[in-house]
């Protein structure tokens, strides 16, 4: 919906720092990454406060969790010139948001997310009934508003949380984007456009809100996007304007689901360290031979003689990432004739994912001997962002009448 303005284009996402990624991750979030920053203004960061949420009795491998993420992500092909990289601990002003944001949710909107009763449920062993887990998702949303990112890449479990994002920039929006004189103002941004402009302007106004059509508040929102003569607080106002409201200082960011991947774990169930089935990013080629070499293959397939059926076997759902038309057919006409053994359906896998990790492995240790250069791409990536993150609290602080003393 927010089809508007360079924010539209503006890619945000965090991860927390769980330790070393996995393919997994790879397949499921970083690839995605590397082909969003070069289509977009990216900033990816290391969500540490989200981590001490649920590992607040013992937060003390969370520094190198971080610095080893941030070491995968460059080494997966994450670049720090397309891409801002940073730690949210070290933009503090995401605290400040999330505190002033705390004052205008209300409690039922936190306690309804789901995720909230479900990684209570899951985390058994954690007590985690506190008022930091339950503003978890608010802190996201402050990660999100602070940025005025128009998209975020996030998985399916999250989607609710830029949900909630969304309903917390338009209540704020709603309170704080009402200046006294704010249709005069906003009148006075549209004279601004020109003439022609702000005849049309009225025209998509007046159709929207009369008439509910939705297609003219797209090209109502994408007229005032390409507005180059007027300023950004002008261009916030006539936003809020066009859809009845005040100004629009936090921008309603819209999920960007990203697909859920193809790539399993060793023994075929969604590839997780929870599920210890996992292939880190930086394991030794041997040991990840001998660790796919290992893998449980269709269980029907005892003797080398059985039959077997790929659809029963996780190495075939590696085939299915790896592999081409030609080596499945191979597979399936062979393991169902037991025409080859395990071992040998398994070859193609080993190499596609050998190949996969070489590049990424190279990359790693090249950063791995560079310490230095990995501790000022990240100090670099945090000033870019708190550079950002400073005007927006500006805007939130004087919307809030905090700047007045
Ligand atoms: N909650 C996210 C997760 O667990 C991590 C995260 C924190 C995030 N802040 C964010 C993701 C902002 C996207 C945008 O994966
Ligand atoms: Fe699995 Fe391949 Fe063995 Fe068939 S031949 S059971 S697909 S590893």
């Amino acid at each position: 919906m927010n089809s508007f303005s360079p924010q539209h284009s503006r890619v945000l996402s965090g991860m927390r720092p769980t330790g070393r990624l996995h393919l997994g991750h790879y397949h499921g979030v970083i690839k995605n990454w590397v082909e969003l920053q070069n289509e977009y203004e990216c900033f990816f960061f290391v969500a540490d406060w989200h981590a001490l949420t649920t590992h607040y009795d013992d937060p003390s491998l969370i520094p190198e969790s971080t610095w080893e993420m941030v070491i995968d992500w460059l080494a997966a092909g994450v670049n720090s010139n397309s891409a801002t990289l940073f730690v949210q601990s070290r933009v503090p002003e995401h605290a400040e948001l999330h505190l002033l944001l705390s004052m205008i949710t209300p409690l039922g909107w936190l306690e309804r997310v789901p995720s909230y009763k479900d990684q209570q449920e899951k985390l058994k062993e954690k007590d985690l009934a506190t008022y930091g887990f339950l503003g978890y998702p608010l802190l996201q949303s402050a990660d999100i508003l602070i940025y005025k990112a128009g998209q975020v890449p996030v998985g399916e479990d999250q989607v609710a949380h830029v949900e909630l994002t969304r309903e917390v920039a338009r209540r704020f929006n709603h309170i704080y984007g009402r200046e006294p004189d704010f249709e005069a103002k906003a009148e006075q941004a549209k004279k601004k456009m020109g003439k022609k402009n702000a005849k049309m302007f009225d025209k998509l106004r007046r159709a929207y809100q009369e008439q509910g059509d939705l297609e003219a508040l797209e090209v109502a929102r994408a007229l005032l996007g390409s507005q180059q003569n007027i300023t950004l607080g002008d261009q916030e106002r006539l936003f809020g304007y066009l859809e009845g409201g005040g100004r629009v200082i936090l921008v309603e960011p819209q999920p960007l689901l990203t697909k859920a991947s193809k790539m399993p774990g060793l023994d075929g169930q969604k590839m997780s360290k929870s599920y210890g089935n996992t292939i880190a990013l930086r394991s030794k080629p041997a040991e990840l031979e001998n660790t796919l070499k290992r893998m449980p293959t269709d269980p029907a397939r005892v003797r080398r003689t059985d039959p077997g059926d790929p659809a029963k076997c996780p190495v075939w759902q590696f085939h299915e990432v790896y592999s081409d038309d030609d080596v499945k057919a191979w597979v399936q006409q062979g393991c169902r004739s037991a025409g080859i053994g395990c071992l040998d359906c398994k070859e193609p896998v080993i190499n596609g994912v050998l190949e996969e990790l070489r590049p990424i492995q190279q990359r790693a240790a090249e950063f791995e001997a560079q310490p230095e250069l990995v501790r000022s791409i990240i100090n670099e990536g945090c000033e870019r962002a708190r550079d950002v993150a400073r005007a927006t609290m500006e805007e939130v602080r004087h919307a809030m009448s905090l700047s007045g003393i």
